[in-house]
């Protein structure tokens, strides 16, 4: 997240800086190199019927062969309709669910079947923040013995544990004096203040952030992004920031990867993908965030999406958005498209990419993150 990310309450439409946009990471590295590295990670939940035997009647494609590396102090963002399969990545990715096939490394260390004990030092570098900071806070647990926990996992000394815990407090902008309070003693925005700083207790180097905004009202997302964007610079955090709102994580992320159930559709530096989407999924995404002239808003044309997303029980096949693309040809019905590397590590999986020039088609090459099921058909202009 830059600095001249940062969301201010009343930055709504701002446009980001040429600034942002070369502290962009333009590349992404599935070799083993980066913070966190994802190579073809697939999650199917099975689906059980029958009263005396469970029988497998079908699976739920949550999240199916996706690729993608975190950079060290990278901020990447995560979009897509509800039911895409974000939050079952990102649990995927703290191993709080098993995948089903791929590999996840952290730091290098395959981390994908490790033991919970193996994974307990991970753990403590890689941290989650929830959607619902009421229903993540024990509510009978008072402030200071819900920071006293992760503190003594990092081994704080019980005579230090109070202390770090009201600095904490301090440090993520409420009262130090409140450390005897309960949950429900705080508001909305309070309660995830706390929550973060019950990640940050155990000093991470990564937090994986679940629609961390999501319930709080907009003046309140502002305060609490521009809290994250102060704490990754000062703890030198990278962060995966997943929203339902592509208004919200082009404030906050460095890059943005834009999902569809349960594929990746595109990935692109955070500016250039509300600048030059390439795939009309994101198109449609960005012309839902709505304008605050009503004027302009009603003015612009609006590429919308039809329709409710497809059953991830049995996701079409070819491009899984065929079924409500406006551009969907016969090729996008039998053949799923690569995911393509155009330049400046924008990627997209269409057949038939908007806003390339016949150069940029004719530079592009099948990304490393392509999925295997991909098929060999190269992309071209209409
Ligand atoms: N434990 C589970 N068992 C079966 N299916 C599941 C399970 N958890 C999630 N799913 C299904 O997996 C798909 C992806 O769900 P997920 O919660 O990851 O989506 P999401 O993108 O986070 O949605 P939202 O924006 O609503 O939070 C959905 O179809 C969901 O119903
Ligand atoms: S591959 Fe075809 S159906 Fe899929 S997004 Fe591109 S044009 Fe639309
Ligand atoms: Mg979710």
């Amino acid at each position: 997240m830059s600095p001249s990310g940062r969301l201010g309450p009343e930055a709504g439409g701002e446009s980001v800086s040429a600034e942002a946009q070369a502290t962009a990471v333009p590349e992404t590295r599935y070799d083993g190199s980066a913070l966190l590295d994802v190579e073809h990670l697939q999650i199917l939940f099975p689906i059980k019927a029958g009263l005396v035997i469970d029988r497998q009647i079908g699976q739920v494609h949550a999240v199916d062969d996706v690729s993608l590396a975190l950079a060290e102090g990278e901020t990447l963002g995560i979009v897509g309709e509800s039911g895409c399969g974000k939050t079952t990545l990102i649990r995927a990715l703290m191993r709080l669910i098993d995948p089903t096939s791929g590999a996840i490394r952290f730091r290098g260390r395959d981390i994908t079947n490790a033991s919970r004990r193996a994974l307990a030092p991970v753990r403590r570098e890689m941290q989650m923040v929830f959607q619902d900071p009421q229903a993540s806070l024990n509510p009978r647990k008072r402030v200071g013995q819900i920071l006293g926990t992760p503190l003594r996992l990092r081994g704080v000394q019980r005579s230090r544990i109070e202390a770090e815990s009201r600095q904490l407090l301090g440090r993520v902008g409420l009262n130090p004096e409140h450390l005897n309070r309960f949950p429900h003693e705080f508001s909305g925005g309070q309660r995830q203040r706390i929550g973060i700083a019950r990640a940050l207790a155990v000093d991470p180097r990564l937090i994986l952030l679940d629609e961390p905004v999501s319930a709080l009202d907009v003046s309140i997302q502002a305060q609490v992004i521009n809290l994250l964007d102060e704490l990754q610079d000062e703890f030198r955090l990278s962060y995966v920031f997943v929203a339902h709102d592509l208004s919200v994580v082009r404030h906050v992320s460095d890059r943005i990867i834009v999902m569809y159930l349960g594929k990746v559709m595109e990935v692109s530096p955070a500016a250039e993908l509300f600048s030059k989407p390439i795939h009309p999924y994101t198109s449609a995404l960005l012309a839902a965030i709505p304008i605050p002239d009503p004027n302009e808003n009603r003015a612009r044309s609006r590429p919308l999406v039809a329709g409710e997303p497809p059953n991830p029980v049995r996701p079409p096949p070819g491009c899984r958005f065929h079924t409500r693309c406006p551009r969907a040809t016969e090729v996008c019905r039998t053949v799923e498209p690569q995911l393509t590397a155009y330049a400046g590590g924008h990627l997209a999986a269409c057949h038939h990419p908007q806003n390339v020039t016949a150069h940029e088609l004719a530079a592009a090459s099948r990304s490393a993150a392509s999925p295997l099921s991909a098929g060999q058909e190269k992309p071209r202009r209409e």
